[in-house]
């Protein structure tokens, strides 16, 4: 059976720059609470009210075909992983389709908050694993910005817009998606969710007035259950594939809060020269942290680099990939 490996990464991130400066104009709050409590610095807003999460994906998808020298038509499917798409239906997936001209493609969303490149990659990955397809877009895409109350200082400050995306195409060498683990555990839906706009309390004038169409967040519970949930998958995904600290090259985690990504790298036993981190500057991108990190450092990866992925979300969600990397990243750079 091939292995479905990354072939390609490709991003977009919106022009400007949200500061924790501008924030302090905004709410109640520092620069330093903001960097000693969450190591985040700037994000990327998508301020164009006519451009939304479709088009940073469709960016993105369009960065990993030029890199790849591939037309749209060579695709086979594509996932896109967001909890903010540009509408419940059509799909974020058939919008990026059209843009793309990807006249050979099927796709659909897959909702999985933070955890969304993650289960996205894995069920990807069954499509090229069975030899049904040779070419799949995943892509991990949020416009955070777009449900987000820029009067609670405590999630304004977390989050911004980004998209990434990769190629997944059949490794019969070995290189590729090894393991993974996915887990769900709804039970503490409501600490982390956007309660308004679904069929529980479809938009009206009562749900604007009571904020249920941004995102809410429990901080320090959903603290709690990350520092927990990620680091271990991360140690699990290691052992039960005979992996030391030594043999990891790079922990990839999602980007929510460097506090929660130093806990998961001391569990596995690594140390922060080998994990990527990129919080500082765009924050928390929701689906597309783990992309963006692989875009980031792709100049610096190696054929054979064993990564170790991880990420917590909304649900909750959580998991960990194992990779073997697939192309020496300099070539492309
Ligand atoms: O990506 C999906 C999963 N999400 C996560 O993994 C996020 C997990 N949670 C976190 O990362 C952290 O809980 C936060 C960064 C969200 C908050 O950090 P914390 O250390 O847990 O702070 P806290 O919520 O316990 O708040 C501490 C204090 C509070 O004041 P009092 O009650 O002690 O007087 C807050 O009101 O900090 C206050 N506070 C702020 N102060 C300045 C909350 N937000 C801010 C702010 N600026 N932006």
């Amino acid at each position: 059976m091939p292995r479905a490996a990354i072939t390609a990464v490709g991003h977009f991130l919106p022009e400007e720059r949200l500061t924790n400066a501008d924030l302090e104009a905004m709410v109640e709050t520092s620069d330093e609470w903001i960097r000693s409590r969450t190591g985040i610095r700037e994000r990327r807003i998508l301020r164009d009210p006519a451009k939304a999460t479709s088009y940073m994906a469709t960016e993105a998808a369009r960065d990993v075909l030029r890199k790849r020298g591939i037309r749209a038509d060579e695709i086979d499917a594509i996932v896109v992983a967001t909890v903010t798409p540009d509408m419940f239906f059509p799909s974020t997936a058939a919008l990026v389709q059209a843009n793309l001209g990807a006249s050979n493609a099927w796709g659909f969303d897959l909702s999985a908050a933070c955890s969304g490149f993650l289960f996205a990659l894995s069920t990807a990955a069954r499509f090229i694993e069975c030899g049904k397809h040779s070419k799949v877009l995943v892509i991990g895409a949020d416009k955070m910005s777009s449900i987000l109350d820029f009067t609670d200082r405590t999630t304004c400050i977390l989050f911004g817009d980004g998209a990434a995306a990769v190629l997944l195409e059949p490794d019969e060498s070995g290189h590729g998606l090894v393991d993974s683990i996915e887990r769900t555990d709804g039970s503490n839906w409501s600490i982390l969710c956007m309660l308004g706009g679904g069929s529980l309390h479809p938009p009206t004038h009562e749900t604007v007035d009571r904020n249920l169409h941004f995102l809410h967040q429990e901080g320090q519970h959903v603290f709690r259950y990350a520092v927990q949930g990620m680091a271990d998958v991360s140690a699990e995904i290691m052992k039960r594939n005979g992996l030391t600290g030594d043999d990891v090259r790079f922990l990839v985690p999602h980007q929510a809060n460097l506090r929660i990504i130093d806990a998961t790298a001391r569990r596995m036993g690594i140390g922060m020269d080998k994990v990527m981190l990129n919080i500082e500057r765009y924050g928390n991108t929701t689906a597309a942290t783990i992309p963006l990190c692989l875009a980031d450092w792709e100049s610096q990866l190696r054929r054979g680099d064993n990564l170790v992925l991880a990420a917590f979300g909304g649900g909750f969600t959580w998991g960990a990939a194992y990779l073997k990397w697939a192309y020496d990243g300099a070539d492309v750079a």
